[in-house]
């Protein structure tokens, strides 16, 4: 591999190349990232007609003791559906309530995990005819064990109306598989709605599950793709994501099911979260909205205005002042600074749709016309051939084998350097090369992203998907983090990603490498200058794809005479005893990079690459 480190041979790599893509799939808002305990809060999840199915709420105590129902008696306009408890027991007389009492309990998204000595903000709004006594606690998932608990007592003339309810419960011991309990011994009858658990402790207090959002930074994403998918597009359009319904106090959001990957959410990950996410992270938002387009219905492009004035109103919710409409609710909710709202995607996968173009072009003029400076995303595939409408990138999706996805290294070799920039906005092996997260898929992905990076004239944006699974309810296979209520590991997938974080904003060297026709090898090096140690590094990636090892052998040339230090370079690798395996709860590293010196740094040397695996030479210049 001849590399040539000069100045000149230099070439800029866009500061946006490598990103992430937040779905809400397979549960990773909605019992993930966002640290909410309760599933179903306002028991709005059974639909808005009542009687209604209040599931994952379930009863405590018998029909002699308790009689529980939905009515739409709510005091929040959009959410209507309310908990009714007619308590019939009484902690004396003549039918006494069972011991802890009777009422409802919620196991939130397959157990809740309560912490020894953490703190959680239970909040619910309740309203009774009678005085209230209501205790409020965390326990196991059979209730047998208590691990924090407190009671709400208020006279009957206090909760005649609906009256917010607030406490802080620090727990005494741990259980991963915790419940939600509000229960009483009191006769009567009491309305319950919005029922939040929320840790104190979570990513700046702003509601990200902590190791999670670690996860994230970890990789420096650049930008962050959000909130589908086919979570933007829904079956049909009337469980579509709406962002006007996930914004403003988490009381009121009606929530919605997602038709798609068929579950219910809350929606407190909603728009103003999502940017808020990105802020924190420090990437550049992505907005992906609706277009008028389902799956399975289309708005016609003559009636599609209100999709266009809904998205426009989206981009003043996130860059207007304080005194435009949506920028003062934003700044309601507690960000007076505009977000730096800069990309916006019209649609997801729908190019092929009927509607598509005709809609597209309504969105693209409204917004450049109100925005010249907003980069709009089209669904239409520009790499082989010329889009024939405006956009600034589009977007490519790629779901294959390993064989294929590692071949397509070269996909844009041959792609105009005019027009469009391409937007790889998901890409990963899947199938059964990948299993639920192998090393073979994730070698492969190194090798794709290697040609995205010599590429990355005409790539501006990669982000591999799903981010997220929850073990409990994997819709999509396979992910690159995997979490439950306290655990979380990254797949092999989610280690490639590590390798390319110094990347973005990065100089791509020009690198030749010469190779015979049985080795499977893909190598790129770029130059960096680190912020943290101030000391400009080269980093070499190759990845071997075939069963053999191989000896690579490096050249370096390019550089004044004193520089590659010996001292401080190091080797990373990612490899495995067999090309399936994958990392889990159990062994969550099995197959994660593994960093040692570098003892043979020089600019002549010669390396071993290991059969099926990943290297990263960093060199100190
Ligand atoms: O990443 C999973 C799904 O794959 C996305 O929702 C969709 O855009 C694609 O089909």
């Amino acid at each position: 591999l001849f590399i040539d480190a000069s100045e000149k041979s230099g070439r800029p790599i866009p500061q946006t190349l490598f990103g992430i893509f937040f779905e809400e799939i397979n549960h990773a808002g909605a019992g993930g990232l966002w640290a909410e305990l309760v599933s179903n809060r306002g028991f709005e999840a059974g639909g808005s007609n009542i009687p209604s199915n209040i599931d994952p709420w379930s009863i405590i105590g018998n029909e002699s003791s308790i009689i529980v129902s939905t009515d739409r008696s709510s005091c929040f306009e959009r959410n209507k559906v309310a908990l009714r408890m007619e308590v019939l027991c009484n902690s004396e007389g003549s039918n006494i309530c069972p011991s802890g009492g009777v009422g409802i309990y919620n196991p939130g998204f397959w157990g809740m995990n309560i912490e020894e000595g953490k703190s959680y903000r239970v909040v619910f709004y309740v309203r009774s005819t009678e005085a209230i006594d209501i205790s409020v606690s965390f326990t196991s998932s059979d209730g047998l064990q208590t691990l924090a608990s407190t009671n709400i007592i208020a006279s009957a003339s206090d909760v005649s109306n609906w009256t917010k309810m607030e406490v802080l419960l620090e727990a005494k011991e741990t259980n991963h598989n915790s419940r939600l309990q509000l229960t009483t011994s009191k006769k009567g009858l009491i309305w319950l709605d919005q029922v939040s658990a929320m840790p104190l402790d979570t990513y700046k207090g702003h509601g990200f599950r902590n190791e999670l959002f670690q996860m994230l930074a970890d990789i420096k994403p650049q930008f962050i793709r959000f909130p589908g998918g086919c979570f933007v597009e829904g079956e049909w359009l009337r469980n579509a994501f709406r962002w006007k319904a996930s914004v403003g106090p988490w009381e009121e959001r009606p929530g919605h099911f997602g038709d798609v990957w068929m579950y219910w959410t809350d929606d407190g990950l909603g728009y103003f979260e999502f940017l808020q996410l990105a802020e924190d992270l420090g990437a550049s938002p992505i907005w992906v909205f609706n277009n008028g387009i389902s799956h399975n219905d289309q708005v016609d492009t003559s009636s599609v205005l209100p999709f266009v004035q809904e998205a426009l109103d989206g981009i003043e919710f996130a860059r207007g002042d304080s005194s435009s409409t949506w920028g003062a609710l934003r700044a309601a909710m507690g960000h007076p600074e505009p977000f730096d709202l800069k990309y916006v995607a019209i649609g997801n996968e729908d190019c092929g749709k009927k509607n598509y173009r005709g809609n597209y072009l309504k969105f693209y003029d409204a917004i450049k016309q109100a925005y010249p400076d907003i980069k709009t995303i089209s669904n239409c595939d520009g790499s082989s051939r010329p889009l024939d409408h405006p956009a600034d990138l589009y977007d490519f999706h790629v779901y294959t084998s390993a064989n294929n996805l590692f071949s397509m290294s070269n996909q844009f070799d041959h792609t105009s350097r005019k027009g469009p920039k391409a937007f790889v906005s998901e890409y990963a092996v899947t199938g059964k090369d990948a299993g639920t997260g192998s090393l073979l898929a994730a070698l492969a992905e190194a090798g794709f992203l290697i040609g995205l990076e010599k590429n990355s004239d005409v790539v501006q944006m990669a982000s591999y998907a799903p981010l997220f699974v929850n073990s409990n309810d994997r819709r999509w296979n396979p992910d690159a983090i995997v979490f439950n209520s306290f655990q979380v590991y990254g797949t092999p997938s989610y280690w490639v990603q590590h390798f390319f974080r110094e990347s973005s904003g990065a100089t791509f060297l020009n690198a030749t490498l010469q190779k015979d026709s049985s080795t499977s090898i893909v190598a790129s090096a770029i130059t960096w200058k680190n912020s943290e140690d101030g000391q400009t590094y080269i980093r070499i990636k190759a990845v071997n794809f075939g069963s053999n090892s191989v000896n690579l052998q490096i050249s370096v040339g390019g550089l004044d005479p004193n520089s590659v230090k010996l001292s401080g370079s190091t080797k990373t690798v990612l490899t495995s005893a067999n090309l399936m395996d994958e990392n889990s709860f159990k062994e969550p590293k099995k197959v994660a990079p593994i960093q040692t010196l570098l003892e043979e740094a020089d600019k002549e040397m010669s390396v071993l690459l290991l059969p099926h695996s990943f290297t990263s030479f960093d060199l100190l210049k």
